[in-house]
């Protein structure tokens, strides 16, 4: 009998390399972003004559490329240090791990002094070691990926950039990178003025562009003629009407590539892209819905849990509609379930912020009560299916109950 792995291996596939359809991998060339990439090494080129970069903050909607380009340009820089033995050196934090300034610096600190453990020490001593480092004349260049999610965010640009004041020859500088476009306008103007800089949109990307992207990543991956022209066509078109999302056009392929390859087809064609576009949806929203800070998914919760036991029919499209919430009770759910879990609930302002916030991301509806019904109060509605956004919280929320 042939192994077991010997027969799986030999299987036909039509993937050349699973690999380069996938969304983590950093495609060589990135076509439609020469522009920000000459930017941002232009902003990054006085770290080399030994000045501080400006912070710069890049910002645009999710998959536009922010973190494949900064990416690119960071391993540039590093390749060019490491020939030239230059005092320059860049670190990645991401933040959706690491959200807070103490967090923030523990990561960062660590590339500059590897055999070190700085758990348990105060932000000010890891920060006064950072400063010990660039002393002797180092550029260091953090880069705050997702930065939105750092809680203290306002003072961890702060004392980062009043660092400076303190260090003659070498430098700290930032580059932040988010795709929530509500979170510069929530920062301290001091914050602000500092973070920005230097800023960069990262535009969302249009069918013909998602079309070239994903021709390239195609012959990557795939065997000569595995995917249908039309279907790199239909995927573009998807992804291009959804948001512009690169991601979503790469997903999109990849998905439809297992579903041909798990029917024996020997071709993706339009049929797998339209089967692949739900089991993608469901990808996205599952990554979403699990990066929400924890505070902002006891609200989501609190409202697929209502919208599973409410029966009531209230309009919010001016069609009667089931599932159709009012913001009050909402949140009075919201603080029983964080009473629940033992946590202290956010006030009723951040609580609107988050609405607003899921509303932006998509996951909800929201609008305000026309007549019809007594006083003026928002209404809400979940985007998606309340069992299937609960389930995914369930996990995500720790020791939760209803
Ligand atoms: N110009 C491009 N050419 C080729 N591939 C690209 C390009 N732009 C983005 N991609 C691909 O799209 C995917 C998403 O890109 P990336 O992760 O950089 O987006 P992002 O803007 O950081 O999104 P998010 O805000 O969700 O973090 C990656 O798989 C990346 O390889
Ligand atoms: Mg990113």
């Amino acid at each position: 009998m042939p192994n077991l792995f010997e027969a799986e291996l030999k299987k036909e596939s039509i993937f050349k390399d699973r690999d380069a359809i996938s969304q983590h991998y950093f495609p060589k060339e990135l076509p439609f972003r020469e522009k920000q990439i000459e930017e941002i090494t232009k902003i990054l080129t006085p770290a080399l004559k030994g000045k501080k970069p400006d912070n710069l903050f890049l910002y645009g909607k999710v998959g536009t490329g922010k973190t494949t380009v900064t990416f690119h340009v960071i391993k540039q820089l590093e390749d060019f240090v490491k020939q030239n033995n230059a005092k320059v050196a860049c670190t990645y934090i991401n933040c959706r791990n690491h959200n807070s300034k103490y967090k923030v610096l523990i990561k960062g600190i660590k590339k500059f002094y590897p055999d070190e453990n700085f758990i348990g020490y105060s932000a000010g001593f890891i920060q006064e070691k950072l400063i010990d480092y660039c002393k002797k004349e180092n550029q260091i260049v953090l880069i705050l990926d997702e930065i939105d999610k750092v809680k203290d965010v306002d003072e961890l640009v702060y004392s980062l950039s009043r660092s400076n004041d303190e260090i003659e020859k070498g430098s700290i500088s930032i580059i932040g990178i988010s795709n929530n476009l509500m979170f510069k306008e929530k920062l301290d103007a001091r914050t602000k003025s500092s973070l920005c800089e230097k800023e960069m949109v990262f535009p969302p990307y249009n069918a013909e562009e998602l079309r070239a992207i994903l021709q390239a990543r195609v012959e990557l991956a795939f065997f000569p003629n595995a995917v249908a022209d039309s279907a790199i066509n239909l995927a573009a078109a998807i992804a291009a009407q959804e948001s512009g999302d690169a991601r979503t056009a790469v997903m999109l392929l990849m998905r439809a590539g297992e579903i041909a390859e798990s029917s024996k087809a020997k071709k993706v064609t339009d049929l797998e892209v339209q089967k692949a576009k739900k089991k993608v949806e469901e990808d996205i929203i599952f990554n979403m819905v699990s990066t929400l800070p924890e505070q902002q998914q006891l609200v989501l919760k609190a409202i697929a849990v209502l919208s599973m036991s409410t029966k009531g029919i209230r309009k919010i499209t001016g069609k009667e509609e089931a599932g159709v919430l009012y913001s009050g009770e909402v949140y009075e759910k919201y603080k029983q379930l964080s009473l629940a879990l033992k946590e202290t609930s956010v006030s009723s302002r951040w609580y609107r912020q988050y609405i607003n916030e899921l509303e932006t991301y998509g996951l909800i509806l929201t609008s305000a009560s026309g007549p019809g019904i007594k006083g003026q109060t928002k209404l809400i509605k979940l985007g998606f299916d309340p069992e299937k956004i609960n389930s995914i919280l369930e996990t995500e929320i720790k020791g939760s109950e209803n």
